[in-house]
């Protein structure tokens, strides 16, 4: 059969990979796709740059129109990062006609109703298991593996770079910082990490999945978001004092036909299959009503794992499979359920208050948790650490932890408008989501 033409955008990191696998395997994916996959073009910004790949005389231009104009290609593998410029080459190419294979879930999470309307359009597909949780086939299995189940719960672990600082910190009692300029030395995090500490990353991630397995179209302002860059070593310790580990856990579940959402650090059992997923791993934990749990594990990102999913994309669009996951998010979103807002979200939660160690501070806490519906679940204060750590009264400042059964946050954020009055109370006032089980 005559080659499927492909027009690479982007040689970085995963462009790179994603052209050693061509390259290398040609034979092999060529006898997968039931046709020769051809570079035909590839675009970067420094053709004098060494991409650990050798292509042919000609096939690396700085010219994106060369890709997109050419009427030969019938596939664009889009890897820049970014949103503008990443927005227009995508529409450009579906509106030429071209099928697109991507890994940006930035781009796909702020646009993708205008990007699916525009691929329905021009008859055309966009492929993009690259962009949540890299090599794992989670795209995969959400659109079409588990398609005989109503999805009840997706949990998951989906930046790699808060997985390595938060094992890393478990494991040798470390600080944040120190463990993220080493996660920045090791690679594991960007220069700047931002998005991926702040949980942006995993919220993008989570929109992604969410759509294609409830046709929901969320944006990140509709969900609670928190990082891992707040975090103290102290709250880690704690928790495993109570048998729990702390993850960056995101979270889409089903309650009663409505989605609850939300990006937190979660304390979850220490036995559980999510509490013992280390280092720069991700994991997605998924509910069937039919299936029942499973659990799907690999790295998250990186050249080879993330290229492995967009070479995958591309023998499927060799093939015609994609369009069977696609016409569904065109299906779903019409009856995609309603997110619950924020503060109607219901958890148990882990509270630490740092509190002078003076009487009836601990029932003026209580008092007010009560006040707002809240009860407790079970309560830890150690003796002062330190005999320095004094209040302005004299009395030592010590943390005092408590976990609460499930209740709502918006309860929760009205007891802590009142508890930050108490003179008793000192910062921070740290709140982490506990997982149920
Ligand atoms: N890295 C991962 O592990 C990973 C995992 C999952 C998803 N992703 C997503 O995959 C996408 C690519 O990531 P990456 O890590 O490969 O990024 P990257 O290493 O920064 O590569 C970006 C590439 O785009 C090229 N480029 C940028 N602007 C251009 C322009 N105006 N004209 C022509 N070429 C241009 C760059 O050219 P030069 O090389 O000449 O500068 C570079 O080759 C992003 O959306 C990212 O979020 C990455």
């Amino acid at each position: 059969m005559s080659p499927l033409e492909i027009g690479i955008i982007g040689m970085g990191n995963v462009g790179s990979g994603v052209a050693k696998i061509l390259t290398n395997q040609s034979e092999m994916l060529e006898r997968r796709a039931g046709r020769p996959i051809h570079i035909r073009k590839a675009t970067v910004r420094d053709l004098g740059r060494d991409r650990g790949v050798t292509l042919p005389d000609g096939v690396l231009t700085v010219s994106i129109d060369e890709v997109v104009n050419d009427p030969e290609i019938a596939l664009v593998v889009q890897l820049i990062g970014g949103i503008e410029l990443a927005r227009d080459i995508m529409l450009r190419c579906l509106k030429a006609g071209k099928n697109v294979v991507t890994a940006n879930k930035a781009l796909l999470c702020e646009h993708s109703e205008e990007i699916f309307a525009t691929a329905k359009a021009n008859n055309c597909c966009v492929a993009y298991e690259a962009a949540v949780a890299g090599g794992i086939p989670i795209i995969d299995v959400v659109g079409e593996s588990l398609a005989s189940n109503q999805l009840l719960s997706i949990e998951a672990i989906l930046n790699g770079t808060s997985n390595f600082i938060l094992t890393e910190m478990f494991n040798r009692d470390a600080s944040y910082d120190e463990i993220l300029q080493e996660a920045q030395q090791l690679g594991y995090a960007e220069a700047d990490p931002t998005f991926d500490i702040d949980g942006t990353d995993a919220a993008q991630k989570l929109v992604l999945l969410t759509q294609l397995a409830w046709g929901t179209t969320v944006s990140l302002d509709d969900f609670p978001r928190q990082g891992i860059d707040t975090l103290e070593l102290a709250d880690l310790k704690y928790a495993r004092e109570l048998g729990y580990k702390v993850k960056l856990l995101a979270t889409s579940r089903m309650v009663d036909g409505q989605l609850e959402m939300h990006v937190q650090p979660t304390l979850i059992k220490a036995d559980r299959p999510l509490a013992n997923i280390d280092g720069a791993f991700n994991a997605v934990s998924l509910l069937g009503d039919a299936v029942g749990r499973t659990w799907y594990c690999g790295p998250g990102a990186g050249q080879m794992p993330t290229a492995s999913a967009v070479v995958s994309d591309i023998i499927d669009m060799a093939l015609g499979r994609t369009q069977i996951t696609f016409p569904k998010l065109e299906i779903w979103s019409e009856s995609g359920a309603d997110v619950v807002p924020k503060n109607e979200i219901t958890s148990r939660f882990y509270l630490r208050f740092q509190v002078e160690d003076r009487p009836h501070v601990f029932a003026d806490i209580a008092d007010i948790l009560g006040q707002h519906e809240i009860s407790l679940a079970s309560i830890i204060q150690h003796e002062a650490p330190e005999l320095d750590a004094t209040g302005e009264g004299g009395y030592p400042v010590v943390p005092l932890v408590v976990m609460t059964h499930r209740t709502q946050l918006g309860k929760l954020l009205a007891a802590d408008e009142a508890l930050s009055k108490l003179d008793a109370l000192r910062e921070p006032r740290v709140r982490l989501l506990v997982a149920d089980q």
